[in-house]
């Protein structure tokens, strides 16, 4: 066929799409060859040559990331000069490294590690430069630390913070052995333009930058026997935790999770899915409202399109790059902060806990949710709402520390009171969740009908597109919502910042009709969030995707309204969607910032 091509690596022929690359036909034949600065889910670099192979007929080694695959080619991965030269990079690497392992967060989960130890680099051949560096440690950020010691300069960092978010808070600094990554100015992570959102950590291969964890401070709450310490998990995180303990990845785990968090000494272990269900009550109510206001009253102060909240990296970087349109932001807290906040006060008051003695923990995909934890306007019960959150993979480290053997481990369920939840509120964790499962609730409740949509999935806002459009036409209204009748709802969903950024542009030129909005900072959603399992690649992406929606489509429940203790919650506590006690728990506002 004229688009493929075909070479032979290793006396082996394999025919590859043409523009693919050696590396990519090395790779259908399962030869492993070693990369660093190369990812998939960015633009190649090649810059860090610790990928090169011999081919025949050319005198230098060619980086087989940057070469593309050419009719004819004859490549051999495993000659001596091949492993020479890449022995030679990683020694390189190394003596400017500070390679003090067994201090490292990253230690066991490192590339750099992993390709010294495949080497068996023993010794040293070069000078060590380490001493000779003013090397910083930026621990500022409640999120996420930046050590230059151990940088390699591969630049997966600042290619992932330009082209998947858009946000370019890392560039490089300084030329030749200067070079290093930096932010605007070299300010702290926690003063620039970083949304928090994890991604250059889950693509970063050395231990340069890497989540703040709580470990240790979870580890003292839980044997301090005068606290009462409960823990949420989020949706994304039952379908990738049993990545890093051994499992495949779509794996689903929710069961073991559960009991992993009991053995682990949680006195309550409850679900994050509990308050995305009372999201959808209360962000739905609101779209209806806001829509009420501008088809009805004909009032002119309300702001649509109306963006969802749950994602705190968008929540930074609308701050940040379109804050002109914050009150187009729904004012709900997010599942993470609506739980918080409830911990404190619903579920004391239920238990009869002195709210002052519980540690609220929350366990998220996301990094950027440590920012949003410690954030001064989340702190509505009176205390800090979220006192820790843990991403997916520290939960992974407290399991393996504990000693527990997690693919035996039964299937158990979460605690009663703010542990019940619906399949709508699983798939949050994917791109397009919030919005299919708050078109379940919405549309119901003005027609009185499900959705018309086969089996309830709404199958236009799901997969790994980057903009996805879907309008729903609203007809034969229940008499309260008469003003919607013949309403052509019309939504859109974006996952990744620069996704994000493509919407907000269209808001801002005025060629956008859309209602509401569905945006994730990650790539894929929260399930493809920078607290998640590393590597997180497109194919694992997918995988973690389908788990979710089959989980969804396991649930007794599928909508957030016939949540049994959304119900219980209403009538106990909260009273209505968007009621007093409602607007002062699980709302809020967001600040302008700077956009540097
Ligand atoms: S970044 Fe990797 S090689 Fe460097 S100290 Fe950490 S674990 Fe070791
Ligand atoms: S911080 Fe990490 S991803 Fe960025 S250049 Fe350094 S090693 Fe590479
Ligand atoms: S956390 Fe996100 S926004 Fe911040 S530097 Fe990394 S990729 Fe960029
Ligand atoms: S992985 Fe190919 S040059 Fe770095």
């Amino acid at each position: 066929m004229a688009n493929t091509v075909k070479i032979n690596i290793d006396g082996i022929d394999v025919s590859i799409e043409a523009g693919k690359t050696v590396l990519d036909a090395a790779k259908k034949l399962n030869i492993h060859i070693p990369t660093l600065c190369y990812h998939e889910d960015l633009c190649v670099a090649g810059n860090c040559r610790v990928c090169v192979v011999e081919q025949e007929g050319v005198k230098n080694l060619v980086a087989s990331c940057a070469m593309p695959a050419q009719d004819g080619m004859v490549i051999h991965t495993n000659t001596h000069k091949v492993r020479n030269a890449r022995r030679h990079v990683i020694e390189l690497l190394l003596s400017e490294h500070n390679a003090d392992c067994t201090k490292c967060y990253k230690n066991t989960r490192c590339e750099l590690q992993d390709l010294a130890g495949e080497m068996v680099i023993n010794e040293h051949m070069f000078l060590d430069l380490v001493p000779d560096k003013n090397y910083t440690i930026d621990n500022l950020s409640p999120a996420i630390i930046k050590d230059d010691s151990k940088c390699i300069r591969c630049q997966r960092c600042v290619r992932t913070c330009d082209e998947l978010q858009h946000v370019s808070a890392l560039g490089v600094a300084y030329k030749g052995e200067h070079m290093k990554i930096s932010t605007f100015f070299e300010n702290p992570m926690y003063e620039v333009v970083c949304t928090n959102c994890g991604q250059c950590v889950i693509r970063c291969p050395t231990g340069a930058l890497v989540e703040k964890n709580y470990l240790d401070n979870v580890w003292d709450a839980i044997y301090d026997e005068d606290k009462h310490v409960i823990v949420q998990t989020a949706p994304a995180t039952r379908i990738a935790l049993g990545e890093d303990l051994g499992m495949e990845a779509g794996s689903i785990v929710t069961g073991k999770m559960a009991a992993a968090l009991r053995r682990l000494g949680f006195d309550s272990v409850l679900d994050t899915d509990f308050t995305a269900d009372l999201t959808i009550m209360e962000e739905g109510t609101e779209l209806l409202t806001r829509l009420k206001r501008a088809l009805v009253d004909k009032d002119p102060t309300v702001k649509l399109p109306m963006t969802t909240s749950c994602s705190p990296g968008w929540i930074k970087f609308i701050e940040h790059m379109y804050p002109e349109y914050l009150e187009n932001v729904s004012t709900c807290k997010s599942p993470q902060q609506m739980f918080g906040a409830l911990a404190k006060t619903y579920y004391a008051q239920k238990r009869g806990i002195d709210p002052s003695k519980i540690v609220s923990v929350s366990i998220m995909p996301c990094t950027a949710k440590k920012f949003e934890a410690n954030r001064p306007e989340m702190r509505d019960s009176g205390y800090q709402d979220v006192d820790m959150g843990l991403t997916t993979r520290e939960l992974a480290v407290m399991i393996k520390q504990a000693g527990i053997d997690f693919k035996e481990l039964p299937d158990e369920k979460f605690d009663s009171l703010m542990g019940k939840s619906s399949g709508a509120a699983v798939i949050f964790g994917a791109t397009g969740g919030v919005m299919e499962a708050a078109l379940r609730t919405a549309y119901e409740i003005v027609t009185g009908r499900e959705v018309p949509f086969k089996n309830l999935n709404i199958t236009p806002v799901r997969g790994m597109e980057g903009v996805k459009e879907a309008a729903v036409k609203i007809e034969n209204v229940l008499p309260a919502w008469s003003f919607l009748e013949g309403v052509e709802l019309k939504t859109v969903v974006a996952h990744g910042l620069t996704n994000a950024n493509k919407v907000m542009q269209a808001v801002k030129n005025g060629t956008a009709d859309w209602h509401f909005i569905e945006i994730m900072a990650c790539p894929g959603g929260c399930l493809g969030g920078g607290g998640q399992p590393i590597p997180t690649t497109p194919e694992i992406r997918k995988k973690r995707a389908e788990a979710i929606y089959r989980e969804d489509e396991g649930m007794a429940i599928r909508k957030s309204h016939e949540n049994p203790e959304i119900k219980q919650i209403y009538e106990e506590f909260l009273e209505e969607p968007l009621s007093h006690k409602s607007h002062w728990l699980l709302h809020t506002h967001y600040q302008a910032r700077k956009r540097e």
